[in-house]
């Protein structure tokens, strides 16, 4: 396929300035061809990042402009300290701050319409996938999208594929099972628009590793990953980035 890979650090609630100082570093010294390199560090630590090695993005985004919204952040401050991306829809946002299928959607719309990227994250439970309901459930989630945004605003989305169950757990999807997801997804919007689905990255993010990264990247279907754990040591996120090309 002619997608171009993609792989993004997660760094979660974590980090601090010296690791940006370590990735600003590494980074320089190791470069990464042919994929496209983000990181998404606790936005506080945006602006100390010195080097064009890779892109930035947000863990969240806004759907709103501006307000008496504490604690939130817009995309166009993300953009302002240098973004081109903003995750929207973890299933850690949407557990944590109740977020739902058609907030995400908005959220998604506010970042296109301020130049961000958007990876916009998809996936079930263990209690779903064990109920055999995983591509309703899914199929939900890509409904609200297909209804919030417009063809030409999901071809310049990111969609992400993450089992809750293999997040955090070191549990990963075998390389089928991601398959049959991304596949799933595609699919889906193959439906809606058959250019769109053949453009859209689709990345895996779930207990991606150093050592499981090439097997899951070597998927049809699979362009690319959301790492989060692996993504806190130069090391392994260099290994894995290099593992998508
Ligand atoms: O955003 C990243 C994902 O939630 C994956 O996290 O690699 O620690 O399992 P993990």
């Amino acid at each position: 396929n002619k997608r171009k890979p993609l792989v993004a650090g997660n760094w979660k609630m974590n980090g601090n300035r010296s690791l940006v100082t370590a990735f600003n570093d590494a980074f320089e010294n190791n470069a990464v061809d042919n994929v496209d390199v983000v990181i998404c560090p606790p936005a506080l630590y945006l602006s100390a990042f010195s080097t064009q090695a890779f892109a930035l993005g947000g863990q969240d985004v806004s759907h709103l402009d501006n307000g008496a919204h504490t604690g939130d952040l817009s995309a166009d401050m993300l953009c302002e300290l240098g973004c081109k991306y903003a995750i929207v829809g973890h299933s850690e946002r949407r557990d944590d701050h109740g977020e739902s299928n058609s907030l995400v959607a908005e959220k998604a719309k506010k970042s296109i319409a301020s130049g961000l990227t958007p990876i916009i994250c998809v996936g079930e439970s263990l209690d779903i996938r064990e109920s055999g309901q995983v591509e309703s459930f899914i199929g939900e989630q890509l409904d609200a999208l297909v209804n919030g945004l417009t063809v030409e605003e999901l071809s310049k989305s990111v969609l992400a594929y993450e089992p809750v169950w293999a997040i955090g757990t070191g549990k990963t999807a075998s390389p089928e099972q991601a398959q049959d997801v991304h596949e799933f997804i595609r699919g889906y919007f193959a439906k809606v628009d058959a250019e769109l689905a053949q453009g859209l990255r689709i990345l895996y993010g779930g207990s991606v590793k150093a050592d499981n990264a090439k097997t899951l990247f070597a998927q049809q279907d699979v362009d690319g990953g959301l790492i989060g754990g692996a993504s806190l040591k130069t090391e392994d996120f260099i290994s894995i980035c290099q593992a998508a090309n």
